[in-house]
């Protein structure tokens, strides 16, 4: 007499890693899927795979055992059959009562995955403060800041802002005689190159290595488009 047998701890695994590539999401070969205990009870084309209490009167008993190898399940292709210790877990689980919890949830199908559904242009927040947005992504952000009751920062000052492209590209705030000296001129447009083509411009950024552009193109793009030129950022 097997003892008790938990379908969770037992049974689903075995499913899983022998019928389900065949019987669940993906595939539901003659209807039947084996994902949960409830798909397993209604079984497929030929009627309930598992009868409650009666492991001698279930299709998938009489599958696993089948001697004809056109029958067998898994198929042939698949490898060796179930061994006798797995036969009997699924023998007891069904003469126990072939329970499941009552909340499975059946395997998602993988084509539902967002990565495989079309991509649909989302509609642009209207937003009450226009002067705000200068692209549609701010529109989604003040959208979603709204939402959580949170209100913008002010836009960086020069000061600020030139101390954030030193401390990015010197790493060091910059000299007191370059804070009077460095100009700060409006970022050109949205061809995406303006900050780039100055760090790339020579003496411009020596300690710039590729990795750092990212988050140099950051602090040159985020406050509401405006750029600084730091001319030689050498100390
Ligand atoms: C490689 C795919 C594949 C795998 C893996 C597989 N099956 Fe099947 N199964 C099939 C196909 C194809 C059929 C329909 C043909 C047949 O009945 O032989 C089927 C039919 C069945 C049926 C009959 C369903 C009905 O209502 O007609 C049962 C029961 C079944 N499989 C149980 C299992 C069990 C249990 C496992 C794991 C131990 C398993 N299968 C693994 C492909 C597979």
């Amino acid at each position: 007499m097997q003892s008790r047998v938990d379908y969770v701890r037992d049974i689903k695994p075995l499913l899983a890693r022998r019928c389900c590539a065949c019987h669940a999401s993906l595939k539901q070969e003659s209807g039947l899927r084996l994902d949960t205990g409830q798909a397993a009870r209604k079984g497929g084309d030929g009627g309930p795979a598992v009868v409650p209490g009666k492991s001698h009167e279930s299709r998938l008993i009489a599958k696993v055992t089948a001697s004809d190898p056109a029958e067998r399940m898994p198929p042939a292709s698949e490898g060796d059959g179930l061994d006798a210790s797995q036969v009997a877990l699924l023998r007891a689980w069904i003469d126990q009562g072939a329970t499941s919890p009552a909340d499975e949830l059946p395997e998602p199908d993988p084509r539902d995955h967002w990565s495989f559904r079309p991509p649909v242009k989302a509609a642009v927040p209207m937003i009450a403060d226009a002067a705000r947005i200068k692209n549609p992504i701010d529109a989604f952000l003040a959208a979603e800041s709204a939402r959580q009751g949170l209100s913008p920062r002010p836009t960086a000052d020069r000061a600020m802002l030139l101390r954030r492209v030193y401390l990015a590209l010197a790493g060091l705030p910059p000299t007191r005689a370059r804070k009077k000296t460095a100009r700060i001129c409006r970022y050109d447009g949205g061809d995406g190159n303006g900050p780039r083509r100055k760090i790339r411009s020579p003496g411009d950024g020596r300690r710039v290595a590729n990795g750092h552009l990212p988050a140099v193109a950051a602090v040159f793009c985020v406050p509401g488009g405006e750029s600084v030129h730091v001319g030689n950022t050498s100390p």
